[in-house]
């Protein structure tokens, strides 16, 4: 009892759906979505992304809220509190404890040239430059070592000070107002984009699918990165889920977050697609899509200076909610497993993702040779988390979901004690039990198959 007592809650429904949102949309939707779609073929890689954020990522949505609401606990504690008898199944939590700390690593690298991207709006650099100058610019401060370095200080204190704030003060205030006008700025550039000449071959690539493309990589891409972009398989929806009250109803908030965290990854690509056609930029550009198509977007539009600066700043903030999510699943864990002080526990973990980040950052210099497993740092972080240590924390998640955890326990948190959701109860459990543990397991070994 007391320590449910001293367990914080989200203040009100809206309060967590605005929480977990801020979560998932970030820099995953924006930059990562139209990366990874333009790597795989674009409509092809589009259809088993929708496919597998319904038949898989919001039921798994679901699910990592029952193991955090049942458990109040951190992702480790819940599942040593939920399978108390069972050693092995707490490894599952510090894995994903492990790989929200990775992932904030290299997340941090990004988030640094989003707010270069800030930096560059406001000193309204892009004014009338061409393509090739913005992207040497763009790669010039990839290579510079000061300045990102300083974003990327700047990005994880502004994280820490709210997590050190703690759960409802912090995440929610933020997250509550700031992601509407997200997307509304997202619908004007969608259509500032589709107007662009030569636009509809871009609308084409991501809307016309070409199944000869589909193979056992655009499978792993898409679950790596349905997963990524909804924050599942490491602990976040665990550890926010915890803090979400009884009474909440957890299966309309992941079909709302689910469906709003897809909406802007697709909104993301209708902007960028049109427009990177239009300028010639190709679909495997990577992290040129985002950062430099959308500047020359801008550049095209009455009032581009205003709407640019804006964007950028929204995209920091999408970046910094998701990033909360991330240290909050490491310090809850140092505070209730290590028994830190919870701005102990912020330093400890800011400091830590600060070096691995730097490292990430330095591995993009020309020749810097930093590499893991053949992969610039960066790209080893991005790889290692997404489609491994992710997937394989939604495949353990679920198994211990059906297999391990009692059915009643799940139906109770899934229907709130019998008052809501009664008939998605079955299509949900079955999923879990067994659609999803097959699939995702399909999907990993097809690598070494196909
Ligand atoms: N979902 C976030 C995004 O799309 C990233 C994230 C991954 C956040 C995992 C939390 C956990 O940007």
């Amino acid at each position: 009892m007391t320590e449910k007592k001293k367990r914080e809650h989200f203040g009100s429904k809206i309060g967590i759906i605005a929480a977990a949102a801020g979560s998932a949309v970030g820099l995953g939707n924006i930059y990562r979505f139209p990366c990874v779609a333009g790597e795989n073929g674009g409509g092809a890689f589009l259809i088993v992304y929708l496919g597998i954020v319904l038949a898989l990522g919001i039921p798994m949505m679901v699910g990592e809220f029952v193991i955090g609401r049942r458990s109040q606990k951190n992702p480790v504690g819940a599942f040593k509190a939920l399978a108390p008898d069972a050693k092995g199944w707490p490894l599952i939590g510090y894995m994903v404890v492990l790989c929200g700390f990775l992932i904030l690593a290299f997340y941090t690298t990004v988030a640094s040239w989003t707010l270069e991207s800030v930096y560059k709006s406001v000193i309204n650099y892009y004014h009338g430059k061409d393509l090739a100058t913005i992207e040497q610019g763009f790669n010039d401060s990839i290579n510079l070592t000061v300045r990102p370095l300083l974003w990327q200080a700047v990005f994880i204190f502004i994280s820490a000070f709210v997590i050190a704030k703690g759960i409802s003060k912090g995440i929610e205030k933020y997250s509550k107002i700031l992601m509407p006008v997200l997307v509304i700025i997202l619908i004007v550039l969608c259509v500032k984009s589709l107007m662009l000449p030569g636009a509809s071959e871009g609308a084409k690539f991501l809307f016309k699918p070409d199944f000869s493309k589909i193979d056992s990589k655009v499978l792993i891409s898409a679950l790596g990165q349905a997963f990524f972009s909804m924050s599942l398989g490491m602990g976040a929806l665990i550890t926010y889920g915890s803090y979400v009250s009884r009474k909440d109803n957890i299966v309309t908030t992941s079909l709302m977050v689910g469906l709003s965290d897809t909406f802007i990854a697709i909104l993301a690509g209708i902007i960028i697609f049109p427009a990177a056609f239009s300028f010639g930029i190709q679909p495997e550009a990577g992290p040129s899509l985002a950062f430099n198509t959308l500047p020359m977007l801008f550049n095209q539009m009455k009032g581009g200076y205003f709407f640019c600066l804006i964007f950028f700043i929204l995209l920091v903030i999408a970046a910094w909610t998701s990033a909360l999510s991330l240290l909050e699943v490491v310090v809850s864990y140092m505070t209730e497993e290590l028994n830190l002080s919870r701005r102990k526990a912020t330093i400890y973990s800011s400091v830590g993702v600060f070096i691995i980040s730097i490292l990430a950052a330095m591995s993009l210099h020309d020749g810097s040779g930093l590499t893991i497993f053949g992969f610039t740092v960066f790209d080893g972080l991005d790889k290692i988390t997404s489609m491994v240590l992710m997937t394989l924390g939604g495949l353990l998640t679920v198994l211990f979901l059906g297999w391990k955890i009692k059915k009643q326990d799940f139906e109770d948190e899934f229907t709130n004690g019998g008052t809501v959701n009664k008939r998605l109860n079955k299509i949900f459990y079955f999923i879990i039990k067994y659609l999803a543990p097959v699939a995702i397991a399909v999907i990993m070994f097809s690598q070494f198959l196909m």
